[in-house]
């Protein structure tokens, strides 16, 4: 369980043709990759949601909170995909330095992540098809459309998320340099959107809606989350919604804005260069969607008083409350646009996660074999795609979220601590970019990851503990005796 596969033999691997990807991405390809999967359901509904409940204007405080303790696991995740540059992310990384049951988890955990994440945006873009379906005036039947929890029922099938993620699966199938350019262009539009929004609401912004910035805290939070028994035992402080400490529980929704930085990692085998672009890719989608996020909070917020702030489509809805309805359309077409792409991003992380879990004969290995004429593991694909559909098909919206929130904080946690653990176990590595001031950063890094998780609801985390049950089963029953490292000796 503790036996670790050496850095070169995971090298070495990706050298096997019957398991090769191609190496065709570039640091430019990786940033577009990166700014791909992040900006999604986060900005767009969450922004809007945490600033009613949780933050009022200062959400954009809270998008710095959790841009920090992003940033600080993204130079973590710098320092190994450029000292590790094989695909698995984290889940490489940590099978070199901290054992196989440890990779198992992170991988299990990252698996959680993409494909649930990739469940969710899917969820999150059908509702602004119908919204924008509806704006145009054509509509789309509710019965296969999106329902939340309350107008949920057992055999509701959501048609239009199953549809999205049977195009993207084929998609991701037949090449991911062909599904990049698909992702370039609506990457673009995305960007246009978001600055659109930006730029045009700059106009309508009004001083005395940022008045009070952090509004004056009234009262509990919802009585789910962890945090608040302990913090109340262990401080005796009671967390609230909005003052300083919502600003804070905000900064653990948020967080979910900020996932996807780390999938740039799970692409490394195909990057030209990875030494030197995987940081580069990594830092710089980090930066710029972390500058965007900001500007687009301290907009919106500035638009619409805190309390008047639409919980689900604040971007467009902001721009039909000061009597800019066709902006409102051009808006929700553009989430439609941006969303598509965080799902396929997603669709193509879990792949890549699956995929080295496979070649390590941590799962069946013939799964994992790529196929001659795509390049790409198709089975894979394929079975990863038909889990996402059913999963973002028979589910209601917004339940899921904090469950791909604690998988990636869990994730993050791990492979900050790895750091200084591969440093001193294997100082000779060549690390074209190293974490400044080791171990203090990273276990920074870890103990924020750990107050965001306390955050999130029991009913979360009593998920997680199934999730990872399931995960223990696979290993104990099949990984361990299959794994590559056993067989081979
Ligand atoms: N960060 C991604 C989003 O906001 C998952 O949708």
């Amino acid at each position: 369980m503790l036996r670790t596969k050496s850095i070169e033999q995971s090298l070495r691997d990706t050298d096997d043709p019957e398991y090769q990807l191609k190496k065709k991405l570039t640091a430019v390809d990786l940033t577009v990759f990166g700014i791909g999967v992040v900006i999604g359901a986060g900005i767009f509904t969450l922004t809007g949601q945490v600033a009613a409940t949780y933050a009022g204007p200062a959400v954009a405080i809270s998008f710095v909170i959790a841009a920090v303790c992003c940033a600080l696991a993204a130079i973590c995740y710098a320092e190994f995909a450029s000292t590790v540059p094989v695909a698995g992310s984290a889940y490489t990384f940590s099978y070199a330095t901290l054992g196989e049951l440890v990779a198992w988890i992170i991988g299990w955990d990252l698996v959680l992540e993409l494909m649930l994440g990739a469940s969710v945006v899917s969820q999150g873009w059908s509702t602004y098809l119908v919204t924008f379906l509806d704006e145009i005036g054509l509509g789309w039947p509710s019965a296969i459309g999106p329902a939340d929890a309350e107008h949920f029922q057992w055999g509701h099938l959501n048609v239009a998320a199953v549809l999205l993620v049977a195009v993207l699966t084929v998609l991701v199938a037949v090449g991911i340099k062909e599904s990049l350019r698909v992702n370039l262009v609506l990457v673009a539009v995305k960007l246009f959107i978001v600055l659109f929004v930006i730029v045009a609401g700059l106009f309508y912004v009004s001083g005395a809606n940022y008045s009070p910035f952090i509004p004056p805290s009234s009262g509990p939070i919802s009585s789910d989350g962890l945090a608040q028994p302990l913090i109340q035992a262990v401080l005796g402080i009671k967390p609230q919604t909005f003052g300083v400490l919502g600003v804070i529980s905000a900064a653990s929704v948020v967080f979910f804005a900020y996932i996807g930085f780390d999938v740039v990692a799970t692409t490394a085998e195909e990057a030209r260069d990875p030494q030197r672009d995987l940081p580069r890719g990594i830092i710089a989608s980090l930066a710029i969607c972390t500058v965007l996020y900001i500007a687009v909070a301290l907009v919106i917020t500035g638009m619409v008083p805190y309390d008047k702030i639409d919980p689900s489509a604040a971007l467009a809805t902001a721009f039909r409350d000061v009597g800019q309805g066709g902006f409102a359309t051009v808006i929700a077409a553009g989430a439609v646009a941006g969303l598509t792409t965080v799902v396929m991003t997603l669709i193509i992380g879990t792949v890549r996660v699956v995929f080295a879990m496979s070649r390590d004969g941590l799962l069946p290995m013939g799964f994992g074999r790529t196929n001659p004429t795509t390049g790409t593991p198709v089975r894979i694909t394929v079975t990863v795609g038909i889990l996402i559909a059913v999963v973002a098909g028979v589910t209601p919206i917004g339940k899921l979220e904090e469950m791909v929130n604690i998988g990636t904080l869990t994730a993050f946690a791990l492979v900050s601590i790895a750091v200084p653990v591969l440093r001193r176990r294997r100082p000779d590595l060549t690390r074209p970019f190293r974490v400044p001031f080791s171990p203090v950063l990273p276990i920074l890094a870890a103990l924020i990851c750990v107050y965001l998780m306390l955050n999130l609801s029991i009913e979360t985390w009593l998920r997680f503990v199934v999730w990872m049950a399931i995960g223990f089963v696979i290993y104990f029953g099949y990984g361990h005796r299959h794994s590559r490292l056993s067989t081979e000796r």
